[in-house]
């Protein structure tokens, strides 16, 4: 532990204080979400953004070599030798022309963020990089997460890095194969359970607190310090500039979440001079904070979240016994943990919600597979969640986007090849089949 960070409920109402040495997930007094506060005054952070830039040449020390502990004086609540990596956070931001035109933006200015690249093909490797490290400073054991997928994949793959026994629990039929098969193969104990992620959310949070294990979704939040640093590393390849926007797929709103925080620490550091707008994109069929946002008025309001809004809405989709459907599986989510959390970013972020249709992520995402290196069904929504706002005219031709693809093609081939092979869009490139005979083959050469 750090004496620079504590824990803090976000409920003003509230904002009782804890240190860093306690796995809580929760505020003890009132049940609102916590965060991770630092005392900056105790931290040597570097003067400029640019000063990170000194740990390139470092690639032999462990952190250093992190894309998530190369900014360890922003996340500094726990010492090195607690700290935990597999080399994440080695991802790239490509400047997409091709992509651009899709989305009728002018050419240099749309990029994007490649965090499939992470060890277990998802942007999760960040948050569980430093989730770990808490769980190694709390001296935990044993953990489990609930999950679309990708949070199991890297709770899997994390936990076995640093010895912490682990189990998943994943909706019957609700994941995506690339991402089961990881489950498995890293050794977690997986559990499928006859329902929806809402309803392995709600179960894993009650046995970890029966049996005392450490819960590792983005309701942990030493998880969204370390999501925090995808958005460092967007400002680093943009030679430590801010873009005008980012877009990200909005799921249990984590990532939304632990971006606004980065953007308003950095401010409050002085580091950076104005903070980026936040878009963030639902799928239609798992829409709760498009709805919420744009529908219901639903606002942070200075911590003072109208909580009457939520319940009514939360009692009608019980009442019609609702569960999400889309085919980015990764955001079939309709009960989002981080909601509030998620409202405050778009209050520092002047932020935006859309939701876009299963037809428009499966386009996006076959013009980001050829275009580009490819991504997942969620991490599509952001491409067509973009379109929706350059038509609506509200992000300008010009403006320099990033949009954050999270998580890697492979994570779920079965979308990619129904696409294809079922050409479901005018993007398919479905394979020709061929007699066994050189000619014949030949003419079919384009
Ligand atoms: N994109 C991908 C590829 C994801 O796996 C997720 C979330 C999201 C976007 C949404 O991010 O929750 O921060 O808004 N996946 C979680 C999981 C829920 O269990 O793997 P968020």
């Amino acid at each position: 532990m750090t004496d620079a960070a504590y824990q803090k409920c976000i409920n003003p109402a509230c904002g009782a204080e804890f240190d860093c040495g306690q796995a809580l997930f929760k505020c003890p007094a009132c049940g609102e979400l916590l965060d991770i506060r630092y005392n900056w005054d105790r931290i040597e952070v570097p003067g400029r953004l640019s000063d990170f830039a000194r740990r390139w040449a470092g690639r032999d020390n462990r952190l250093d070599f992190s894309g998530v502990w190369r900014f360890r004086e922003l996340l500094d609540f726990c010492r090195d030798e607690h700290k935990v990596t597999i080399g994440e956070g080695q991802t790239i931001l490509q400047q997409n022309d091709a992509v651009a035109g899709y989305v009728e933006m002018a050419p240099g200015c749309l990029y994007l963020q490649y965090e499939g690249l992470n060890p277990s093909g998802s942007f999760k490797d960040n948050g569980m990089a430093a989730a770990f490290g808490h769980a190694k400073m709390v001296g935990a054991t044993s953990s489990a997460c609930a999950s679309t997928g990708n949070t199991s994949a890297s709770v899997a793959l994390y936990a076995h890095s640093c010895g912490v026994k682990c189990t998943v629990f994943i909706g019957s039929g609700r994941i995506a194969f690339g991402k089961l098969s990881q489950a498995m193969d890293y050794g977690a104990q997986t559990i499928q359970v006859l329902g929806d992620f809402d309803d392995c959310m709600r179960q894993v949070q009650a046995v970890c607190t029966e049996l005392g294990l450490y819960l590792l979704n983005s309701l942990n939040p030493f998880r969204l310090e370390g999501q925090k640093t995808i958005m460092y590393r967007i400002i680093e390849a943009l030679g430590w500039e801010t873009p005008d926007w980012v877009v990200v797929p909005g799921g249990n709103l984590g990532n939304s979440s632990a971006f606004g925080k980065a953007f308003s620490e950095l401010k409050e550091l002085g580091l950076i001079e104005r903070i980026p707008r936040l878009a963030i994109i639902n799928a239609a069929g798992a829409d709760t904070l498009n709805d919420l946002v744009n529908n219901k008025k639903l606002l942070w309001n200075g911590g003072k979240v109208d909580q009457a809004i939520i319940d009514d809405y939360y009692a009608e989709l019980t009442a019609r016994d609702f569960s999400p459907h889309t085919c980015a599986s990764a955001i079939e989510i309709s009960r989002p943990v981080n909601l509030k959390k998620c409202l405050r970013a778009i209050d520092v972020c002047e932020g935006v919600v859309r939701a876009v249709t299963d037809e428009e992520i499966v386009d996006a995402k076959a013009v980001i597979g050829k275009h580009g290196l490819g991504c997942e069904p969620a991490s599509a929504a952001t491409i067509a969640g973009l379109r929706h706002l350059r038509a609506e005219g509200l992000i300008g031709a010009d403006q320099r986007v990033a949009c954050v693809l999270t998580g890697h093609p492979l994570k779920d081939p079965n979308v990619t090849v129904n696409y294809h092979k079922e050409k479901q869009g005018p993007f398919a490139n479905p394979p020709i089949e061929a007699p066994n005979d050189l000619d014949a083959i030949i003419k079919l050469i384009r």
